[in-house]
C-alpha cells in the first residue's frame, strides 16, 4: 500500500470484544456451523467497505493473481459474476488490527477448543454484484485444501450489506461436518473456473438460510454443505472472510482429490 497512496480515512480506533456463549459453541459442535447477529463497530464496517470497494476497483491490474472470477474462466472477458481477492491483508495489513480479526478469532479459537495465538489465519473477499452475481454452489471448503493434509480449522464470513436468500446469505447443511469430503469438481467441469460444485447431489431440503444484518458474521466447520443463491437484487452482497486454523498435518496417506490438482494446473498456468 505504501506505494500506491490512496484517499482511505486511517482505521477507526475502536474496541469491542463479544463474549462467545455455550449456545454457540454448542450449535457448532452440532451443526457444523453457527452465527453471530453482530462482530463489529459501525465506524469499522464503514471503513471496512472503503477498504473492499477499493481493491475491487483495482481488479486484476492492481492485484494480479490474487483477483479472479470464481464462476468462470480465468481469462475470461466481461463482467464478473463472483469475483474474490485473495488475502487482502496483503494490501491492508490494518485488517489484521480491526475489532473484526480479534473478534473472529477470539471465537474461532473457542469453537476449535485452541488457544488464540495457535491459530493462523488468511482472508479473502468474495463479491456478488446485484442482478448478475453468481450462485455459489454446494461445496466444503475443505475440498479446495491440500489432500495430502489434516485440518483443524473454521471459517467465518461477515457481509457488508444486509444478507437474506434473494442477494446471496450463506445457507447450511445442518450435521453435514461429520461427512468425508465428498467428490467435488470445478462449477462446469471446467478445471480453469476456480470455484467447486460436489458432484453428487445432497438432498439440502434441510438447509438453513443465514439472514444477517451488514456486520454480523457466520462461522463454519471446513466440511460443512454450504452454498449462496444468485443475486437477484439491486442491492450489493459483499462479504469478508478469513480461515482460522491450527499448522496443518501431513497425512501418511493423501487423499484422492484429482480436481485439485487439474485445477492448481490451470490456476498457475493463467496468463494476465
Ligand atoms: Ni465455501
Amino acid at each position: 500500500m505504501a506505494d500506491d497512496p490512496t484517499d482511505r480515512p486511517p482505521l477507526p480506533r475502536t474496541e469491542w470484544s463479544i463474549e462467545v456463549s455455550d449456545e454457540t459453541i454448542e450449535q457448532f459442535r452440532i451443526d457444523g456451523f453457527t452465527h453471530v447477529d453482530r462482530i463489529t463497530t459501525d465506524e469499522e464496517l464503514a471503513w471496512m467497505r472503503l477498504v473492499y470497494d477499493e481493491l475491487f476497483a483495482r481488479r486484476q491490474a492492481g492485484l494480479g493473481h490474487r483477483y479472479f472470477d470464481l464462476a468462470r474462466p480465468y481469462e475470461a472477458g466481461g463482467h464478473d459474476l463472483l469475483p474474490q481477492i485473495l488475502f487482502p491483508e496483503q494490501d491492508v495489513p490494518e485488517l489484521r488490527d480491526t475489532v473484526w480479526y480479534r473478534n473472529a478469532r477470539a471465537i474461532a479459537a473457542a469453537l476449535l477448543d485452541e488457544p488464540d495465538e495457535s491459530l493462523h489465519s488468511w482472508g479473502h473477499m468474495i463479491d456478488k454484484p446485484p442482478r448478475v452475481g453468481h450462485e455459489t454452489p454446494w461445496h466444503q471448503d475443505e475440498a479446495y485444501w491440500d489432500p495430502g493434509q489434516s485440518f483443524h480449522a473454521v471459517g467465518m464470513w461477515m457481509p457488508l450489506d444486509d444478507v437474506d436468500e434473494t442477494n446471496g446469505c450463506m445457507t447450511f447443511l445442518p450435521g453435514s461436518h461429520r461427512l468425508d469430503v465428498l467428490e467435488h469438481r470445478h462449477i462446469g467441469d471446467d478445471p480453469a473456473v476456480h470455484g467447486l460444485e460436489i458432484v453428487d447431489p445432497v438432498d439440502t431440503s434441510a438447509a438453513v438460510a443465514v439472514c444477517l444484518a451488514a456486520g454480523g458474521a457466520t462461522f463454519h466447520h471446513p466440511r460443512t454443505l454450504h452454498a449462496t443463491s444468485p443475486n437477484r437484487t439491486d442491492r450489493r452482497r459483499r462479504a469478508c472472510a478469513a480461515e482460522f486454523q491450527t499448522a496443518p498435518v501431513d497425512l501418511a496417506e493423501r487423499a484422492e482429490r484429482p480436481w485439485v490438482d487439474a485445477g492448481r494446473a490451470a490456476f498457475d498456468d493463467r496468463k494476465l
